[in-house]
């Protein structure tokens, strides 16, 4: 325990102190919100979309309710369904696998690199069978998958690419190619949580696809061609136009947060140099944005450092405790622990840090101090 006058809390986020800034604007603009009456898809939405598409260098961006719905309407774009295989990593959110499991066809999963815990592209042909329709990679943390390799193996299969780009807008590779823009589609969330957030639930498909972005603007809206005629079954998906006036609004400042972020991963860096953790290994030409810094602890030491960190009172938390071949829902597809050895230790020894822009110098010194002190 810190023996100096008890200290704040540092929290793992700080979402009032994220829009304190923008307070004014918000006012501003949700007054003439109000007055607009355009509150599902409509002007906002459009407007945001056009943003959004330039930002990451694509033809089409389509707004939809959330991360996870990004990836259902992409899939289903893409015709994925019951007897189909989708490869992706057991080492994300579950909602990159569940929605294919959702729409009746089969999760298979490989392992993860352990330096960057992202997809392992070189056992993606391995898992390939005559069923396989699709891969997802997955930017985990923030930092793109090595979409060359992931592009080589789809190619060679004909596969399509979904890129879960849910943790990494505003990152992008050696080739300066951005999140979002790596697959056939690319998928954001803007969760509050996320580099980009909304007020509640949001998500966007990217692609520069006409095609795939004229039936994802479809099946977002209930596969609608006409008033009140269907052409394909596809379900609400819509996004809120409050929720797109509010991320054009955000969009303006993401480069000056992505470059907050950085320059606190730096410190991170310098600071834990010669500490008892592995800090974040960035693959060449990544430029990695850091929606969480994640350390990792020596073998079975991991709930004791969280026990030291929560008796400073610094947030953290554990992304992700189980990977998704061992979830209860997929008990069902033959997996079983050992089957992909990199994720599942990722599993018991990632901790991920405070790590965003209002982060003070003196806050983020108090978490180093933490690691510091920590008897690894
Ligand atoms: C990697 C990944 N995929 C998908 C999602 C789903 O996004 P949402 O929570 O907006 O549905 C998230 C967000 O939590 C995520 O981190």
């Amino acid at each position: 325990m810190p023996t100096d006058a008890p200290a704040p809390p540092v929290p793992l986020l700080n979402l009032p102190a994220h829009h304190a800034a923008l307070a004014d604007d918000f006012r501003d603009l949700f007054q003439t919100f109000v007055a607009s009456g355009q509150f599902v898809l409509g002007p906002y939405v459009e407007s945001f979309e056009r943003a959004l598409a330039d930002y990451c260098g694509v033809a089409h961006a389509v707004g939809v309710s959330s991360g996870t719905d990004a990836l259902l309407v992409a899939l289903m774009a893409l015709d994925i369904g019951p007897g189909d295989e989708v490869v992706t990593t057991p080492f994300t959110f579950f909602g990159t696998a569940g929605t294919v499991a959702r729409l009746g066809a089969k999760p298979v999963f490989v392992d993860i690199e352990p330096d960057t815990y992202n997809l392992d592209a070189s056992q993606l042909d391995a898992a390939v069978t005559s069923k396989t329709k699709a891969v997802i990679p997955v930017d985990l943390y923030g930092q793109l998958a090595d979409s060359d390799a992931v592009a080589k193996v789809a190619q060679r299969h004909g596969l399509r690419v979904v890129e879960d780009a849910a943790q990494a807008i505003g990152a992008r590779d050696g080739k300066g190619r951005a999140a979002g823009s790596l697959g056939d589609i690319g998928c954001f969330s803007f969760y509050p949580t996320k580099n980009l957030s909304a007020m509640g639930e949001a998500g966007a498909c990217m692609t520069d696809d006409d095609d795939l972005a004229d039936r994802m603007r479809k099946l977002r809206n209930h596969g609608q061609t006409g008033p009140y005629e269907h052409a394909m079954v596809g379900g609400n998906f819509r996004l809120d136009a409050v929720q797109a006036m509010i991320l054009e609004r955000k969009l303006a400042e993401l480069d000056g947060w992505t470059a907050a972020r950085r320059r606190l991963a730096a410190r991170y860096d310098d600071a834990l140099r010669d500490a008892p953790f592995v800090t974040p290994a960035v693959a060449p030409g990544n430029e990695h944005v850091y929606h969480q810094y994640t350390i990792r602890a020596a073998d079975g030491r991991r709930a004791d450092l969280m026990k030291h960190l929560a008796d400073w009172g610094i947030g953290h938390r554990v992304y992700y405790p189980l990977p998704l071949h061992l979830q209860p829902c997929f008990a069902d597809q033959g997996y079983q622990r050992g089957d992909f050895p990199v994720a599942e230790r990722s599993a018991e020894q990632v901790l991920s840090l405070p790590v965003y822009p209002e982060l003070t110098d003196a806050q983020q010194q108090r978490v180093i101090d933490a690691l510091l002190t920590f008897n690894g």
